[in-house]
């Protein structure tokens, strides 16, 4: 696995948090480099607790994993300090001095601005933060003083660990579909969310990269505005065992069954390597915390193999309850 980057295939919410602290915990990871904002919140359950995290990489469960903030994230300081607490990863946690903050006043623009609220914006901000480091007047996190002992050269860390062949993650955020560049614009977020450009916020090339892991979902959420194909109502969604609210905002997502074209076309795109496929357990109940493959019924066996013929990416994890462990793996 040396290098991997883990991508959202659909609209976010797929369960890259699960997947990403699943692998910290399995492959024991020796890096994961969180890129985006605090527009996106990464779900991980360990033993009966979940936490929603914003900043804090979602690998922090494994205890000897390094935790790092990419040169082209974002930083909320309080929220950075209130994850700090919370998860106890004091020492092992730094944050790139490059890394841009987005401050209150990004969300008070955010909040009052007609065309994020036509879109459905998370109301964080990170849309106006990412205008002003486009215009330059952005701070860095090198000029917070709160911050200066979390500083580090994330950027070299994470390049020198590529060099000794230690395990990395690329984190990413969001999904392919609410990227700036390639999603369902201007019903997207502020940056590209693809596999390229997790390399790129993280300051790895792509030649560096051996493994591209994108995570789909067994069905299709969005929150917010914008097209979803296929949309069930949230009745429907109910009623399938779909209907979701949003880990970071609380909105409920709205639904749709998965769709195979899509799948193909962003695994593609992002060049993956191998797929994950999340919460199999919801549309197939009776395979709930399955760990093997040959415990899971005809119906969600056809499922999968239905992914792997028409993504041609095969489908190494397979999740079947919401807990880091509950994951099937074929790699
Ligand atoms: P923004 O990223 O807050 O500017 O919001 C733009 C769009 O992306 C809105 O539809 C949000 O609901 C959506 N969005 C932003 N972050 C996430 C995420 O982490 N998961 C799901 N949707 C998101
Ligand atoms: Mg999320």
């Amino acid at each position: 696995m040396p290098c991997t980057v883990i991508v959202g295939a659909f609209w976010g919410d797929e369960g890259k948090g699960k997947v990403i602290s699943y692998l910290a915990l399995k492959d024991k990871l020796d890096f994961c480099v969180r890129t985006g904002s605090v527009n996106a919140a990464h779900t991980v359950w360990m033993e009966g607790k979940r936490y929603a995290l914003h900043i804090v990489p979602a690998a922090f469960l494994y205890g000897k994993c390094r935790l790092l903030i990419a040169a082209g994230a974002n930083v909320h300081v309080a929220k950075f300090f209130e994850e700090l607490e919370l998860t106890k990863v004091h020492g092992r946690m730094s944050i790139d001095q490059m890394a841009s903050i987005i401050e209150e006043k990004h969300s008070v623009q955010d909040k009052a601005s007609t065309v994020n609220k036509g879109i459905g914006t998370t109301g964080w901000g990170v849309g106006p933060a990412v205008e002003e480091r486009a215009r330059r007047t952005a701070k860095l996190a090198r000029d917070i003083p709160e911050l200066k002992p979390y500083l580090a050269d994330a950027t070299t860390e994470i390049n020198d660990g590529i060099d000794a062949g230690k395990k990395v993650i690329l984190e990413g955020t969001q999904g392919f579909m609410l990227s700036l560049f390639h999603g369902t614009y201007p019903y997207v977020t502020s940056r590209d969310t693809g596999a390229a450009a997790i390399c790129s916020e993280a300051g790895v090339g792509p030649t560096r990269v051996d493994n591209v892991l994108i995570v789909y979902k067994s069905f299709i959420t969005r929150v917010g505005a914008g097209p979803l194909p296929g949309e069930i109502t949230m009745e429907e969604a109910k009623k399938r065992g779909w209907f979701e609210t949003a880990a970071g905002t609380g909105r409920n997502r709205r639904s749709a069954p998965f769709d195979f074209d899509l799948a193909r076309k962003n695994a593609k795109i992002n060049g993956a390597t191998q797929a994950a496929l999340t919460k199999l357990d919801c549309m197939f109940p009776e395979c709930r915390s399955a760990q093997k493959y040959d415990d899971l019924s005809k119906d969600a066996k056809k499922f999968i193999e239905e992914i792997e013929k028409r993504t041609e990416v095969p489908v190494v994890l397979i999740g079947t309850g919401p807990e880091a462990l509950d994951i099937i793996d074929r790699r």
